[in-house]
């Protein structure tokens, strides 16, 4: 195939699109090109491919009609934060936080790495809108890879196809955005159900460019470059550049028993449940009260001319993680993926269907893993792998929201920031303010389990949940945070959550689930000011009687040890910000000074143990 021969779609009128994918084409030396035109029928058609090339099974048209399984290959299972990298044209705009290369030396690496290496290979040309298309908030991108597993991914994570041609017009902006697995077929070479690079893998991001350059990898964000390469590390430069904001954050609405609305955006680190909390069912108990989603994973927030925030989802699908997700944990989850969903890395059924641990009290007595390997319940290995995914159409959502593709976005009334802390942070707290809640969130963060890498119970901060994500440097960021909020007449409300405090013996407080419904129902009812709270050093805090209880055995003493705050356990806590933040030090925001100094003279004057039960503490003070 030479660039000569491209036969472009009539729809598309954009020259210098035409002209990169035909200097892409001459570069990666494709067999062929394909233009995705985005319909039901080509859908079916590379599913069909896939199969046909076994890197599908179709699952039981009965138990999960229009389904496929895929297995990676066991070296391709995630994203690679450390092939992961930021190629800003000045080091100091990448930041500590990010993997920099000089972007002249880093073309210089791919373009060798990337000349032939669609060889054999079909390229996929994919126009994507991240965003409902022509919202003016939304983004349109390119993708132009060698793999149709990510074709029919993208498929179902964007709105993709010809109509995108038509709202780029001739002159419209893209972000470029090129990803091969990295595993050329010479001719007469026997494909393999999953090709990548087991040597080589790279993400690149050239974030002044809004280019993306992927090699090796077939899976997940590595991947699927509109997730989080486009939506999150380049459209966080974007909004930084624009006054606008990319964000690891899920959305939802919370109706009322009367029907009063309100639009929550929250945020947290991988891999600690936001696609549950989107898609929560509140207890019976708390009749009338009811969620809807909007998005799982990524949200992009923009002021309106009223001074509020408003967020659009600008993704169209879910990638979620499977294991751990039941009928019990997310059953809106399950029924999203009933049908037309890709599976990858899950185990398989022997009538068809897909299993990963935890989906079913007990398991399955025979299945096949992930790796194609015959499993039984007591063979010691996981049948899924734990990165295994489920690819799901957002519409098919049973509480899919109303408007989840209004173009125009929803205004978001509350901003929530949850870590996974076993100790310190109590389950919820209201920052004072705006600027206050930038440094809240600027230093949430996890404990490692025993399953990371470095010592157990040690805080990886995560600021925003965003830490793998932001596409330049991080204390900029937080500035950009700060400077968003001086714009917003009416801005958010900022809190913070901790599903995750364990007691002495190790076991979880919270219950979770469905009852973080008692939490955001405060939220609300702070947003529209008709709960009650209290202060305390870290914010405004509910006390027993502002949390609805009903349907609920949750005394007043483990209320206490939630919400309570430790001021030795503080004084560790302000430490750790203070180490975190001296990485950052050279754009720092200085009023994080003034917040750290607000913090540390409240937590000075409180008693030792600052505590949740003292309608007493109140009256004290
Ligand atoms: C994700 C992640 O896949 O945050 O959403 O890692
Ligand atoms: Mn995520």
């Amino acid at each position: 195939m030479t660039k000569s021969t491209i036969a472009f779609p009539p729809e598309l009128l954009h020259a210098e699109a035409m002209s990169w994918i035909a200097s892409i084409v001459e570069l990666c030396e494709p067999r062929d090109v394909y233009f995705c035109d985005g319909s039901d029928a080509e859908y079916k058609h590379l599913c069909a491919e896939l199969v046909k090339q076994g890197t599908f099974k179709p699952l039981n048209e009965k138990l999960r009609p229009n389904s496929f399984l895929a297995w990676s290959d066991p070296s391709d299972v995630a994203r690679v934060e450390d092939r992961t990298f930021i190629c800003s044209r000045r080091k100091q705009d990448a930041g500590p936080t990010n993997n920099w290369v000089n972007p002249v030396e880093m073309k210089k690496k791919l373009s060798g790495l990337f000349k032939g290496c669609m060889r054999g290979r079909t390229l996929y040309v994919v126009p994507f809108s991240m965003g409902p298309v022509g919202s003016p908030l939304s983004k349109i991108g390119i993708e132009l890879s060698d793999s149709p597993y990510v074709a029919v991914n993208m498929k179902i994570m964007t709105r993709m196809g010809k109509n995108v041609w038509m709202a780029l017009g001739q002159s419209g902006e893209f972000v470029q955005c090129v990803h091969s697995v990295g595993a050329p077929l010479a001719a007469g070479q026997k494909d393999v159900p999953w090709p990548c690079n087991k040597d080589e893998k790279y993400i690149v991001h050239y974030p002044e460019e809004r280019a993306i350059w992927s090699f090796g990898s077939g899976y997940g964000g590595n991947a699927l470059l509109g997730k989080k390469c486009f939506a999150l590390r380049i459209a966080s430069a974007m909004g930084r550049d624009q006054g606008w904001l990319a964000e690891h954050m899920l959305i939802l609405k919370v109706e009322s028993p009367t029907g009063e609305k309100t639009y929550l955006s929250a945020a947290f680190p991988s891999a600690c449940g936001k696609t549950n909390l989107a898609m929560l069912i509140p207890p019976k108990e708390m009749q009338g009260w009811k969620v809807t989603t909007l998005g799982d994973d990524i949200a992009w927030l923009r002021p309106g001319d009223d001074g509020r925030l408003y967020a659009i989802n600008p993704e169209a699908g879910f990638f979620g993680v499977a294991p751990g997700t039941s009928y019990k944990t997310n059953p809106n989850a399950m029924d999203s993926i009933r049908a037309n969903t890709i599976f990858t890395n899950v185990a398989l059924t022997p009538e068809g269907d897909v299993w990963w641990e935890g989906m079913t009290d007990t398991p399955p007595a025979q299945l096949t893993d992930w790796q194609g390997e015959a499993w039984t319940p007591d063979c010691g290995r996981k049948a899924a792998h734990p990165n295994a995914r489920f690819t799901a159409p957002a519409h098919q959502c049973p509480v899919i929201d109303k408007d989840w593709e209004n173009p125009a976005g929803v205004p978001i009334n509350a901003i929530i920031f949850g870590g996974r802390r076993a100790t310190t942070l109590p389950l919820v707290v209201q920052s004072f303010n705006w600027n206050f809640g930038v440094y809240l969130a600027a230093t949430i963060g996890s404990e490692t389990t025993a399953a990371a890498a470095g010592k157990v119970g040690e805080v990886r901060r995560d600021p925003f949940a965003m830490l793998p994500f932001c596409g330049y440097h991080m204390g900029e960021y937080f500035n950009h945070w700060l400077q968003m909020g001086r714009g917003l007449s009416n801005p958010p409300r900022i809190f913070c959550v901790n599903w995750f405090r364990k007691d002495a013996n190790g076991k979880f407080l919270w219950p979770g689930f469905g009852d973080n419904m008692r939490v955001l129902r405060w939220v609300v009812e702070r947003v529209q000011g008709k709960a009650s709270a209290v202060e305390s050093p870290l914010g405004w805090m509910p006390q027993y009687s502002d949390l609805d209880w009903s349907g609920l055995n949750f005394s007043a003493k483990q209320f206490n040890n939630i919400m309570a705050v430790d001021t030795e356990e503080w004084k560790q806590e302000m430490l750790g910000h203070e180490e975190f933040f001296h990485k950052l030090y050279d754009h720092l925001p200085r009023e994080f000074g003034n917040m750290r100094e607000l913090m540390l003279s409240a937590l000075w004057r409180s008693p030792e143990k600052w505590e949740m039960l003292s309608e007493r503490y109140a009256e004290e003070n």
